[in-house]
């Protein structure tokens, strides 16, 4: 796949929806079809790489080096190879990293400058796997990336929070049409609760091509992050479940380049 690079954040101010199960899966799943993609670890703790099997231990230089002003670190050194076709920028000491922000007076425009390597190592998707809270560096992905991806989990007090996102971006004086997709996610149609709640995300989204099918609750999507692995790899059932998510992603961007 050739052409413009696509960034995408993965964001809920939530804890615990989804997000660092989601992005893996999106980029993995991207990487599959043959996109490259590299995924960047955001939260301080590092789900992200870990769901793909990478410690601390496996990397030295971080994102966090890219704030030395002194080492002059490029980010290419920074990044690891995750599996074909699919590199991760991970990262450490990001309460230094939101304390260095403060200081910033451009927030909207840090990332774009650290991060402008990146428009020319060939990649087709950046996605981000961001941290729960509102954060000085949760506002600059969300100055930096073209769109949003935002998991819902199926649950009465995720449900209850879905406008948050749309206040964090009216905060930053940002565009509501960032949000690409809503992914209500851990849906249990088993229960008249995970219906309920799920009929409460439609409603909301009613009149938008925002919502898409949910990720069902699977335990295999667990156990596969504890093992440092991907449904691709652990459980093809599974796997289906983050398949029309990919093809959204791939249907809007193929729909932009037109
Ligand atoms: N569809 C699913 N089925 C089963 N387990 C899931 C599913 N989605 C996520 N999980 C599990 O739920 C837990 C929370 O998911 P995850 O870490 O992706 O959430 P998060 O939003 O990134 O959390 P945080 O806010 O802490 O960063 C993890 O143990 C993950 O494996
Ligand atoms: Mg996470």
């Amino acid at each position: 796949m050739t052409g413009k690079l696509r960034k995408y954040a993965v964001l809920n101010n939530k804890g615990g929806v989804g997000k660092s199960t989601i992005a893996v899966h999106v980029a993995h799943g991207l990487a599959l079809r043959g996109n490259r993609v590299l995924l960047i670890d955001m939260d301080g703790q590092n789900d992200a790489s870990l769901f793909l099997g990478f410690t601390s231990e496996d990397y030295k230089k971080t994102f966090y080096d890219f704030f030395d002003r002194y080492k002059k670190t490029k980010v290419s050194e920074c990044i690891i190879n995750a599996r074909e076709n699919l590199d991760l920028l991970p990262s450490r000491n990001i309460d230094q990293i939101n304390a260095e922000l403060y200081r910033e007076s451009r927030i909207d425009l840090v990332l774009k400058e650290k991060l402008k390597d990146l428009e020319d190592m060939g990649y087709d998707y950046v996605i981000i796997d961001c941290g729960p809270q509102r954060s000085k560096i949760n506002d600059a992905v969300l100055c930096f990336v073209d769109g949003i991806i935002v998991p819902v989990q199926v649950e009465a007090a995720s449900v209850r929070a879905i406008g948050n996102i749309y206040e964090y971006l009216s905060d930053l004086r940002l565009d509501s049409g960032m949000v690409s997709l809503i992914v209500p996610n851990m849906y249990d149609q088993r229960t008249i609760d995970g219906k309920e709640n799920l009929e409460f995300i439609k409603e909301f989204f009613a009149g938008t091509d925002l919502l898409i099918q949910p990720v069902h609750r699977r335990i295999k999507i667990t156990e596969a992050g504890k093992l440092g692995k991907t449904v691709y790899e652990f459980d093809e059932e599974s796997s289906k479940q983050f398949d029309h998510i990919v093809e959204r992603l791939v249907n809007i961007d193929a729909g932009e380049k037109q």
